[in-house]
């Protein structure tokens, strides 16, 4: 397995997943082609890596999207890339995931991200070039695929997370971490003692280090434990120089710092998930970056967020966390889970289960509505039968359609966790609620013997005669 971003770029140029980009300038024209590549390639979109951006060293490189493909998310984990189908996909990310036992980082004395340390004055964020991704943004974005580091000043331990970062200066960035957010959550704490938060940020790293930071994993749990149970081996960090905080020592661009109470700047607006400009210009905490540490020909580490696309590793990730979790919370024969891409990875989400008992259904669609992968954002969950499967819209709409009886069928809950950046949330500066629908599409339970049998060869037949003939298709 690769050690870190540069090996990872390795495997994905031998598979011919990466192209090299040289000469587009940072502002707006590196987005525009990430925007152009995954509209014209679709689930086969490839990484960006550019180099010779106007302005900056010849070296100093940006990769554009390094998850943005089913390939990537294989090769991050470890997997063939090869898949029949997207719940395949999930299934494989589940079964990844669903048995690990937390492998503790290791610290070590140095790592290539020492080949440069700047501290204090000679600290600049405008050594690298950060890409500027629309005219109506706030200004230039330096962590949009990045890994914040933050310790919780209680319990001890390391949360990871993605959280989106504006450039102010050469020594300072915005830090927008919604409400309820680990990374807000802890970095509250320390405020409400009228201490400094100490950070470190990732700004180019391992992408299965983003594949846990960007999604939910629960309150208490440290990502780097779930990298390191991934990769077979710890994840080596060394203690930052200003905060002591774990940095991966593989890491390509580090920066560390911390937020002081009360010292907020205007961010955003940014182009965000939900495919809108997620909120207008507000005043949130800025680190003030105490030092920098880089490899040689540093890799920033960039993501846009593009609207309509075929495929999101979040989707991927936070299906397979949220399968994991309803597991966890005893739900039995659980078949599949998909959180669609095109409703941002959090709006809709489908479950399929093979139904056992009266209430299955509804105990399902309640859990995940609330649980830690489910509840951010979440608007529709709809519960289908095991012949359904959850990734295929078509399937969905006839369950949908033929299954569910809405004034029986449809529940809702009210003043559910949401997020600022909803386009629905009126209120910015307080309210952040959202009604979830519960839908359950499933047969009836006391009708499962009775209702009309379904159109078209058993499923086992259809198989059988597809491998026969794989060839024809
Ligand atoms: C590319 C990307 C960008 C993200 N940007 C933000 C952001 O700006 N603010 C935020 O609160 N969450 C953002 N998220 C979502 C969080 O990373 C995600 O909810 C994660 O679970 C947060 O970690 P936590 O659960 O430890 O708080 C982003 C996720 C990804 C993958």
């Amino acid at each position: 397995m690769h050690n870190d971003l540069r090996e990872w770029i390795e495997k994905a140029e031998r598979i011919g997943k990466l192209v090299r980009i040289s000469g587009a300038h940072w502002e707006k024209e590196m987005a525009a082609l990430a925007e152009l590549f995954c509209n014209k390639k679709r689930l086969e979109t490839p990484a960006l890596l550019f180099d010779e951006i106007p302005g900056y060293k010849k070296g100093h490189r940006v990769l554009f999207h390094e998850l943005i493909a089913p390939w990537a998310i294989a090769l991050a984990m470890d997997f063939s890339p090869e898949y029949e189908s997207l719940i395949d996909l999930v299934r494989t990310v589940h079964r990844k995931i669903e048995g690990l036992s937390p492998v503790p980082v290791k610290i070590v004395d140095s790592g290539p991200l020492m080949e440069n340390i700047h501290q204090g004055k000679d600290v600049n964020l405008l050594e690298f070039p950060v890409p500027l991704f629309s005219e109506f943004d706030g200004g230039r974005y330096i962590g949009t695929s990045d890994c914040v580091i933050m310790k919780d000043p209680d319990g001890g331990w390391v949360n990871l997370g993605t959280y989106r970062m504006q450039l102010h200066d050469e020594q300072s960035a915005g830090l927008y971490i919604s409400p309820g957010k680990h990374g807000r959550l802890i970095r509250q704490k320390y405020f409400e003692r009228g201490l400094p938060c100490p950070v470190a940020v990732c700004l180019g790293h391992d992408p299965l280090i983003s594949l846990f930071a960007g999604n939910e994993v629960p309150y208490g749990i440290g990502e780097y434990e779930l990298v390191g149970a991934v990769r077979g081996k710890p994840v080596e960090v060394i203690e930052g120089p200003e905060t002591g905080l774990p940095i991966p020592a593989y890491a390509d661009i580090v920066i560390e710092g911390f937020c002081f109470p009360g010292d907020n700047r205007a961010e955003g607006p940014f182009p965000e998930w939900t495919g809108y400009f997620g909120s207008s210009s507000r005043a949130e905490p800025v680190m003030r970056v105490k030092a920098v540490m880089h490899r040689n020909d540093p890799i920033l580490t960039a993501r846009h967020e593009i609207r309509n696309k075929s495929f999101d590793f979040r989707s991927l990730m936070r299906s397979a966390l949220l399968w994991k979790e309803l597991e966890t919370a005893g739900i039995p024969e659980i078949k599949g889970v998909w959180r669609y891409e095109q409703a941002g990875t959090r709006y809709f989400n489908v479950i399929s289960i093979k139904q056992r008992y009266y209430g299955h259904a509804r105990q399902v669609l309640h859990v995940a509505a609330q649980t830690a992968a489910g509840a951010y954002a979440g608007r529709w969950v709809v519960v289908v039968d095991d012949d359904i499967d959850p990734a295929n819209i078509d399937e969905v709409l006839w369950a949908m359609g033929t299954r569910c009886q809405p004034a029986m069928d449809i529940e809702f809950i009210n003043r559910s966790r949401s997020t600022p950046l909803d386009p629905l949330c009126f209120d910015k500066e307080k309210n952040y609620y959202t009604s979830l629908a519960l839908v359950d599409a499933c047969i009836p339970f006391e009708e499962k013997e009775n209702f009309p049998r379904a159109t078209g060869a058993t499923p086992e037949y259809i198989q059988d005669v597809y491998k026969k003939w794989r060839a024809l298709f």
